[in-house]
């Protein structure tokens, strides 16, 4: 007689999906995995520079050019060219998830307990969505752009409509927004930024950012859904009803539960598992970090300075798979395992 019951609601792992691409067949065998190990959140971040990776109709360009690039190694690539290619170029590497393929995704996973979280990134590591659709950046160069243009309101045209398709196909109550590692450099001289700005009453990009999130948050809610986001999310002012992904160490999440949100801890030191598991002599290139067995199993996510009713607004944990070194299902297995475990148990 077995009695069992999770500590924690959201058990996930995340799996970077455009700096390689992995075919269909691979979610399913990571849904399995989970499943067997009793977690239920597949976290997938769907949009980068290195390649957008599911089907939007309002949008083709999104899956006809930027879903495709000229290298099929992330690090030649991103050390060479960074250009796109189209869809059926001979040298095309890249690929991209159908919204039939997933939902039906979608639905093999629910019926095995695991919710798919999709990552649609803003404002920041777009440069493939600005390649395509280059009136969406500050400066409309179809090159090396970044951000999104907070002061154009085409922006948030495109992430409304964008947000729609991907919320009708994923029902996961959490809809992942990115939010990290905005530069934001342009937007200091762009003078629709500088209207913005200044109609707004904000006093400087931080709170830019914020506005963004925070009116991207409120179009979320009206779908009944709610919004979650790296935890860079909380620098200009958190968005009301957000829920903050921990991953730069563990403060920020510690600090969002203390002013009564909800967190998934995953901090890099821990839970990356991109970072090398042995001395790195000894592992396949690997994008740095160390990061054993030991050190993520010895992560304890209750961390000491929350009180009980705090430690409610502790929602989970999850192991990060970012994949610049990692380009088959094979390495990303190897990667996974057997820190998974750890983070499972
Ligand atoms: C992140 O690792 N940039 C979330
Ligand atoms: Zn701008």
């Amino acid at each position: 007689s077995i009695e069992d019951a999770p500590a924690m609601a959201w058990r996930g792992v995340m799996l970077d999906v455009s700096r390689h691409f992995y075919p269909i067949p691979t979610l399913y065998n990571v849904v399995d995995w989970l499943a067997r190990y009793k977690m239920n959140r597949l976290h997938l971040h769907l949009t980068d520079a290195a390649g957008w990776r599911m089907e939007i109709k309002r949008y083709p360009l999104l899956t006809k050019q930027a879903a495709w690039r000229d290298a099929a190694l992330w690090k030649t690539w991103w050390n060479g060219t960074r250009a796109y290619a189209h869809e059926g170029d001979t040298a095309a590497y890249g690929g991209y998830y159908t919204q039939k393929q997933l939902r039906q995704l979608v639905k093999y996973a629910s019926r095995r307990g695991v919710t798919i979280v999709p990552e649609i990134e803003m404002p920041a590591h777009s440069e493939e969505v600005t390649a395509a659709y280059p009136e969406l950046s500050c400066t409309h160069n179809p090159k090396g752009q970044p951000d999104f243009c907070p002061g154009n309101e085409g922006t948030f045209t495109f992430l409304q409509n964008v947000l729609a398709e991907v919320m009708d196909v994923f029902p996961s109550t959490d809809i992942h927004v990115g939010g990290d590692e905005a530069g934001k450099a342009k937007w200091k001289t762009c003078p629709d930024c500088q209207r913005r700005m200044k109609e707004e009453g904000l006093k400087d990009v931080d709170e830019l950012q914020s506005y963004l999130i925070q009116r991207i948050e409120k179009f979320v809610n009206t779908k009944g859904r709610d919004i979650i986001g790296w935890d860079e999310i909380l620098e200009g002012g958190l968005a009301p009803n957000a829920t903050v992904m921990s991953w730069r160490g563990t403060s920020g999440g510690i600090k969002a539960i203390k002013a009564g949100h909800d967190v998934v801890m995953t901090p890099g030191e821990f839970y990356y598992l991109d970072h090398t598991q042995d001395a790195p002599f000894k592992e396949p290139v690997s994008i740095g970090g160390y990061g054993s067995l030991e050190v993520t199993y010895g992560y304890d996510p209750a961390d000491p300075s929350l009180s009980a009713d705090e430690l409610k607004h502790l929602l989970g944990v999850q192991g990060n798979l970012w994949t610049e070194y990692v380009p088959t299902e094979e390495h990303a297995e190897y990667m996974y395992y057997p820190r998974a475990f750890a983070v499972a148990e």
